[in-house]
């Protein structure tokens, strides 16, 4: 699976790291113990010292392909040579619409449209402002009401924050958008710990929609927002029966499903789309990270073909939806895009999670009976594994177990909390699987 040798181009760590604002980063600790890296190849980071990281978390769950593979790193170049920018409104380029109906082609049902943008955030905003939209060009302009869930996560614009469940992620901003309510999280330890793939337990939750349709009416409401599995809020699976059960009372009342498969999305679980995985079809799905493994930039919604054609009305002359992106299918993401598709479709790499996610989920509960682990959660090609937090100090465990990862066990791994969090490039073999739980073994107890 290796393709080549990794640059070698040396980088120095810089003398100033102070100026740069780090994104979701406590930036006190990490200017006083940086955790830089420097270049990447296949399975690997390698530190501006030349320290090779085994990399367990695909980046940020973005490089499903694995790093700088050279397909993507060449049609990226060739495109940067060739078309650097193409207006995004009212022109276009080919590779826009080449890589449209590549997503397109690799998702279920009628979902069959695709709107690009460059994040998850974005696709969010996106995607949540489609479904308010639908049903105003529909005459039910009275659906304004979003339904999200607790322990969601959909970026963070003003909607994702909003519709998402992390206080920590709300709670400085204000009153957000008005008029959204939450689901309960799927999550329960008591009935779910140290699960492999989907908990038995919990489907019932789903039915709390029909308890924000008795209060809200359905006539308020627009849309549902999940992820298929909670990812970034420490791996949370759906339980067995539970999207579905959400499927079901969304056409019963009229809501659209929007899924956000940001992270699961493009193999993460053994298949394009998590909707695949579950045999459960969305209105929308939003998608990003993996569309380009992670190296530019790029987000996107898939739109079932009913919601893009009641937009497709009125004087042809007029523009339809007054939104987007001047970086909408910019040449270098689609150019990357393409390119990745390519590499899963030739080396089967989704196929390749399913064939090792009963590995990966065995590997990951041998960690089972190690100090302070409460509970281990896998699926796909991820695990969440929560710690017990300090007396007095939640996160500081999971912190510590980051550092010792990059300093002293030469792995790339998440913390969330004190939940650590696995999700390596698709193109991991099993003897790579098996170094990774030995490294996080040694580094559970190291903080414990
Ligand atoms: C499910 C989900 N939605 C949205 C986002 C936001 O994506 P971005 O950071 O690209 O804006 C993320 C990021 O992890 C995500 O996991």
């Amino acid at each position: 699976m290796t393709t080549g040798k990794a640059n070698v181009a040396t980088a120095t760590v810089p003398n100033d790291l102070e100026p740069y604002w780090m994104p979701f980063t406590a930036n006190r600790a990490f200017k006083a113990r940086p955790r830089l890296v420097a270049r990447a190849k296949d399975m690997h980071y390698f530190t501006p010292d030349g320290r090779k990281l085994i990399d367990g978390a695909a980046g940020l769950w973005c490089t499903n392909a694995g790093h700088n593979r050279d397909p993507i790193v060449a049609a990226i170049q060739r495109q940067a040579a060739e078309l650097d920018y193409a207006p995004a409104f009212q022109f276009s380029h080919p590779k826009a619409f080449e890589l449209a109906s590549r997503v397109a082609a690799l998702a279920p049902g009628d979902l069959d449209h695709v709107f690009f943008c460059n994040s998850g955030s974005e696709a969010v905003d996106t995607a949540l402002k489609i479904a308010l939209g639908f049903h105003n060009v529909r005459g039910n302009a009275s659906r304004v009401r979003l339904i999200g869930r607790e322990r969601g996560y959909h970026g963070v614009g003003f909607g994702g924050i909003a519709v998402g469940g992390i206080v920590s992620n709300r709670k400085l901003f204000g009153a957000l958008i008005a008029g959204v309510d939450h689901l309960s999280s799927t999550y329960n330890r008591t009935k779910q710990a140290f699960t492999i793939g989907e908990p038995v337990w919990g489907i019932h939750l789903a039915d709390e929609l029909e308890r924000l349709v008795a209060l809200h009416d359905a006539s308020t409401i627009a849309a549902v927002i999940v992820e298929p599995v909670a990812a970034s809020t420490g791996v949370l699976p759906p339980p067995q029966g539970y999207l579905h059960r959400l499927r079901a009372i969304c056409d019963k009342h009229g809501i659209l499903l929007i899924f956000d498969e940001v992270i699961t999305g493009f193999g993460r679980l053994g298949h394009a789309f998590a909707a695949e995985r579950y045999g459960v079809v969305p209105d929308m799905i939003t998608f990003a990270k993996g569309i380009t493994s992670g190296s530019v930039p790029m987000g996107g919604v898939l739109v079932r073909k009913g919601i893009y054609d009641a937009f497709m009305r009125g004087p042809e002359h007029v523009i339809e939806l007054f939104h987007g992106y001047t970086y909408s299918a910019h040449p270098l993401a689609c150019a990357a895009g393409l390119a990745t598709l390519d590499v899963y479709r030739d080396e089967d790499l989704f196929a390749r999670a399913r064939k090792l996610e009963p590995l990966w989920a065995q590997a990951a509960m041998g960690l089972r009976g190690l100090p302070n682990v409460l509970d281990i959660r896998t699926v796909g090609l991820t695990v969440g594994i929560d710690l017990a937090s300090k007396p007095d100090a939640v996160g500081k465990r999971g912190y510590e177990a980051l550092e010792a990862a990059y300093y002293n066990h030469d792995l790339m791994l998440r913390a969330v909390g004190d939940t650590l969090a696995l999700s390596p490039p698709l193109i991991i073999s099993e003897s790579q699987i098996s170094e990774i739980f030995d490294k996080v073994g040694k580094i559970i107890k190291a903080v414990s």
